[in-house]
């Protein structure tokens, strides 16, 4: 088993890992599975989305997802482990998502692993979602792997469900620069996607109609443009498109004035991202380099060209995952759980998952178990 030396460095000397991991993903409507090999290669993956179950709702339904977990994960586990030619003994550790999320979710994919761990003897490993998300930067084949990508950097987390600057120091170090105080930056896209009747979620559509619109035509708030710190907010954003479609004349929106107002609403919340983004930059001056965008919102194109402008002009490298890893997917999870595991960071059988999980509470390496009593609901 691994042992953490030499704890109090910046980037503490790693063990080497005895073989792959295997990562496991539940914590909302994708439900993943991953093999990485003991560097962090990626052996096996898939992403099995739920949205066809939820979309007839407007969005996840927690109980379908926590069913549709349960369906699906015995058979996609056992894909990965068989692409990847690993033997379930061989592994190194298992590692899921406990946390933050929806709890029917979590207790499947975590019982699911802790299954594994008990029956082969492995190491568990209790990952949290949002770390999972701030070290994908760091995996190996996307760029130099660790040693290209070294603490401290700045993550960006845009999702539907998270929408904050984060310093991201070491594996369990984070401090929150800012984060939103209403909607979070996705839940914002497929609220205004229902808004101009486009379907669940509401993103990827808003962005393929916004690419036939006008973005001058209608000019939307820039919430929190220009204020000290880096909080950002878009239910007011939100609310004016929504006041701007209700003063139109009834009946469907002519395919044009939808792709002007979905350009006009993406403008703003690129703008806001990017002045977001600049203010945590001027929050961390000559302390980190590199600026690392994630989340669904990331697969933005127009949101990734406003974060490259900021990025240069403040002298950050930017790092756009490709987006399958931005999304939610098992590699994080699984490269989180080999971080962690290299450090000997591995957690107890007993390990409850949390719908609530600040990053903060994590504690940083030789700190204990990951924030014990910290983070419950
Ligand atoms: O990270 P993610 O897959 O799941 C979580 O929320 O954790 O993010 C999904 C969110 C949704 O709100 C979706 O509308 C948004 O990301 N999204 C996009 C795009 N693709 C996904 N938003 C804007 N433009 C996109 N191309
Ligand atoms: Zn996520």
């Amino acid at each position: 088993m691994p042992t953490l030396v030499n704890s109090t460095a910046s980037e503490p000397i790693r063990s080497p890992v005895p073989g792959p991991v295997l990562g496991i993903e539940s914590s909302c409507d994708e439900t993943a599975a991953a093999v990485l090999d003991a560097e962090g290669l990626v052996l096996a993956e898939t992403v099995l989305s739920q949205q066809r179950e939820h979309s007839p709702f407007g969005g996840v339904v927690p109980e379908i997802a926590a069913r549709a977990h349960l369906a699906h994960l015995p058979a996609l586990v056992q894909d990965v482990m068989t692409r990847a030619g690993v033997e379930f003994g061989a592994l190194a550790a298992v590692a899921a998502t406990a946390g933050p999320g929806l709890i029917g979710g979590l207790i499947v994919g975590s019982q699911f692993a802790k299954g594994i761990a008990i029956a082969h003897g492995l190491p568990y490993i209790a990952v949290n979602h949002l770390e999972a998300h701030a070290l994908t930067a760091r995996l190996p084949g996307l760029t130099g792997g660790p040693d290209d990508v070294s603490f401290p950097y700045l993550l960006l987390l845009v999702s539907g469900g998270h929408c904050q600057c984060v310093a991201v120091e070491g594996v369990g170090s984070y401090r929150r620069l800012g984060t939103t105080v209403d909607d979070a930056a996705g839940e914002a896209f497929d609220k205004v996607g229902k808004l101009l009747g486009l379907g669940w979620p509401g993103g990827p559509a808003l962005e393929r109609l916004a690419a036939s619109g006008d973005a001058s035509r209608y000019a939307f708030p820039r919430p929190m443009l220009g204020r000290e710190g880096c909080d950002f907010s878009f239910s007011g954003l939100k609310t004016s498109v929504a006041q701007t479609v209700a003063r139109l004349p009834s009946g469907a929106l002519p395919v044009q004035q939808a792709a002007d107002l979905a350009a006009g609403f993406q403008a703003a919340v690129a703008d806001v991202l990017a002045d977001r983004a600049t203010h945590a930059m001027r929050m961390m001056p000559g302390i980190a380099s590199l600026l690392v965008v994630s989340g669904g919102v990331a697969a933005n194109q127009a949101v990734r060209a406003a974060l490259a402008r900021v990025a240069a002009a403040q002298g950050f490298r930017l790092l756009a995952p490709p987006i399958r890893l931005c999304t939610d997917n098992a590699v994080m999870v699984a490269w989180a759980g080999l971080e962690r595991l290299r450090l000997g960071l591995l957690d107890g059988i007993d390990f409850a998952p949390r719908p609530r999980w600040p990053l903060e509470t994590l504690g940083p390496p030789g700190a204990g178990p990951q924030g014990a009593g910290q983070g419950s609901p």
